[in-house]
């Protein structure tokens, strides 16, 4: 039988385990989470493993990259099940700290990201949320120090913001960015797929369609423009509201208007009922 990981859910309980891992087995790789694990997680711990002799794990649902009218009371909890399927993949240590831990009461620190958060992409349309992660993931990679950490190419705006607070702010951890994993269908796997209606679920997959058919036309030279707005207009007729279809520079989030200004990611977010999806794809 797989041994359950260390559970902590203190800051000097997880010093302490950390110490002792350090001790065994050197190197600490560490995925960060909000729980509700699923198979895109699962292909990043995989991606851990490989890297480093000890994985952790941390599971915190951050309040701080919530707006007060967004999904923070029903985002989906399954802590039980989360241990358990990382017990399987041998995970070494769950870090989940309370609220109280992380964020104790007088608690009035926030790093504000600049550069990729600004980039006019999901900043948009979640002013608050790169604080809200960059605020926490600086904790995170602080509490743990862990050689390196893995993020999904799915959030791929968030990439890009993590990966420049790091380094801006000189923090060791090395963050690497792992393949989106999809359903056969093509939709990106994401905790909040569970909120889409069965009807919802069918026509989910036509953000990843369209970014597959606007990367082949941008290929063949087509003007990146007309092609964005055909995309938008397919997405719209599906039944989304679409908040963004974006050409931009892969590494700087600037805006492209060629092929040859790339390399080339094409970014989407679009709201279906009251489920709000977002994509990207490389060029
Ligand atoms: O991508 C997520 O799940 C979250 O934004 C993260 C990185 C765990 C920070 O809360």
């Amino acid at each position: 039988m797989a041994r359950k990981p260390i559970i902590v859910r203190t800051v000097p309980a997880l010093r302490k385990a950390i110490a002792q891992l350090r001790k065994r087995r050197k190197t600490i790789a560490l995925v960060p989470t909000m729980g509700a694990l699923h198979e895109g997680h699962f292909s990043l711990v995989r991606h851990a493993r490989k890297r480093a002799g000890a994985v952790a794990v941390s599971i915190f649902v951050n309040p701080k990259q919530f707006a007060p009218t967004e999904d923070f009371g029903s985002y989906p909890r399954n802590f039980a099940r989360d241990v358990a399927a990382l017990t399987e993949l041998g995970v070494d240590l769950v870090w989940a700290p309370t609220d109280a831990a992380m964020y104790p009461d007088g608690f009035s620190t926030a790093v504000l990201p600049d550069g990729p958060a600004k980039a006019g992409l999901e900043d948009t349309y979640r002013p608050h949320f790169f604080g809200g992660v960059t605020t926490v993931v600086a904790k995170l990679f602080l509490q743990v120090g862990a050689d390196v950490a893995l993020f999904g190419q799915k959030d791929y705006q968030q990439l890009k913001v993590v990966t420049r607070m790091a380094s801006d702010l000189d923090i060791p951890t090395k963050v690497v960015g792992c393949p989106t994993v999809r359903e056969k269908d093509g939709l990106a796997l994401s905790s909040r797929n569970v909120y889409l209606s069965p009807a919802e679920r069918q026509t989910a997959p036509v953000l990843y369609r369209v970014l597959k058919d606007s990367a082949a036309r941008i290929k063949a030279g087509e003007t990146i423009a007309k092609i964005l707005a055909d995309g938008r207009a397919t997405i719209t007729n599906a039944g989304f509201a679409v908040d963004y279809l974006e050409a931009r520079h892969a590494e700087t989030l600037e805006p492209v208007a060629t092929y040859g200004d790339g390399p080339i990611r094409l970014l989407v977010a679009a709201r279906l009922g009251k489920t709000r999806l977002i994509d990207n794809l490389g060029v």
